[in-house]
């Protein structure tokens, strides 16, 4: 596809002191606030959500001086060099589109968008109007992604053949009746919602291999009976409705051979709690990540052989967390240095299309191919 040539410069400096304007108040909005609260160089300057006394606390003890309750409000503002969007997953297209087209940088919560047709035109308009779109897949900062990152660039694993990923929980829907469990808003469920995650990290680890194909099931049998909710539930908004899957699986076929099972799961009935674990399997070797319940510590397993011997190392990695703060750190970093040509967020476009061909498939019972 020819993407139209950008309509606006880049600046050749970006400015030292760049002022943001956050939307949402959840957890996602909260912590985009805190993280740039605590950097330097960077000061949020509007606020907006719909929780009138959330709202007015967060100005307050934040510091932010300009509160809206519409996102609109916030985007109409000319001083902004960054939007972040931490908003149900239907709002991300529309004010991404609005917010870059007059000319602010754009950091989106995952998913990119409901669809991969809407994550498209959000990459387009980041290109056309040639600001950075970036993605908060913060999880792949996680410290041992990283250190398994590096171990695959200087270990020889052999061919990776297969790769296990998944994000599992016991009884983790987050607010049933809320936007999560209404497709419109949300896109799907746990998929959508978890597994972008885990299948960020995989395709992270494996180098940006394309999906090829897809074949899918999902089931909504746990939520669609009211069971299931997690406890500690805040979101907002939705239908009281119960639309989505609680549970998928997917085979994805890739174009270098190989394969990945992706799994996610709001709520089932096993002994996984909130689980995150990542297998990859090579002809010479392997890898193991597993954290349970956000866990920052000996989460790794690297698999080997010794004089013809199993051998398992274990890497003393701890992980401290904050991984949005890294993210944003990384995405505050691309646009001070004013290249950017390769932040348009494509390889999150790809993900939604991937996400896309995991419900057709499901849907239709067949395999599926990625656009
Ligand atoms: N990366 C992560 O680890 C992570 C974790 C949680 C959520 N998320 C993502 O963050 C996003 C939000 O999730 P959440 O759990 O914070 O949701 P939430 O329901 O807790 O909060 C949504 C916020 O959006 C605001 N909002 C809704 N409509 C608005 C409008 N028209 N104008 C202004 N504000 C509006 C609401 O007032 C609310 O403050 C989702 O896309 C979700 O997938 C990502």
């Amino acid at each position: 596809m020819t993407l139209p040539a950008p309509t606006v410069p880049a600046p050749t400096t970006a400015p030292t002191e760049l002022r943001v304007g956050v939307i949402g108040l959840g957890f996602a909005g909260t912590t985009h606030l805190d993280a740039y609260t605590a950097l330097p160089g960077v000061t949020v300057v509007a606020l907006a959500g719909q929780e009138e006394s959330r709202l007015a606390e967060l100005g307050r003890t934040r510091g932010v001086p300009n509160l809206y309750h519409d996102w609109q409000d916030l985007v109409a503002r000319d001083d902004l060099d960054i939007v972040s969007i931490g908003v149900p997953n239907h709002l991300h297209h529309p004010i991404a589109l609005a917010a870059l087209a007059s000319g602010k940088h754009v950091f989106c919560e995952k998913p990119l968008a409901t669809t991969g047709a809407l994550a498209a035109e959000m990459t387009d308009a980041a290109l056309t109007n040639n600001r950075v779109l970036e993605i908060a897949f913060n999880h792949r900062r996680r410290g041992d992604v990283r250190l398994l990152k590096d171990y695959l660039a200087s270990t020889e694993l052999g061919r990776i053949y297969h790769a296990r990923a998944s994000w599992r929980r016991r009884s983790g829907i987050p607010g049933i009746g809320s936007w999560f469990t209404n497709r419109a808003m949300s896109g799907g469920g746990p998929m959508i919602d978890l597994g972008s995650h885990v299948l960020d990290i995989v395709l992270y680890l494996l180098g940006e291999p394309r999906v090829l194909s897809v074949s899918a099931v999902d089931y909504g049998e746990v939520g669609r009976l009211g069971r299931g909710g997690a406890s500690n539930s805040q979101t907002t908004g939705g239908t009281q409705t119960f639309e989505v899957e609680d549970f998928a699986f997917a085979l994805l076929r890739l174009d270098n051979g190989a394969s990945i099972q992706l799994e996610a799961s709001w709520a089932d009935y096993t002994a996984h709690d909130n689980d995150i674990s990542v297998d990859l399997l090579g002809s010479m070797g392997g890898a193991s990540l597993f954290v349970r319940d956000h866990a920052t510590d000996d989460t790794l397993r690297l698999h080997s052989e010794v004089h013809g011997a199993s051998a398992i190392t274990v890497p003393r990695v701890h992980v401290p967390g904050g991984e949005h703060r890294l993210v944003i750190e990384e995405f505050l970093a691309t646009i001070r240095s004013g290249q950017w040509a390769n932040s348009y967020g494509e390889y999150a476009l790809h993900r939604s299309r991937v996400l896309d061909a995991v419900y057709e498939s499901a849907r239709i019972n067949k395999e599926v191919n990625v656009a």
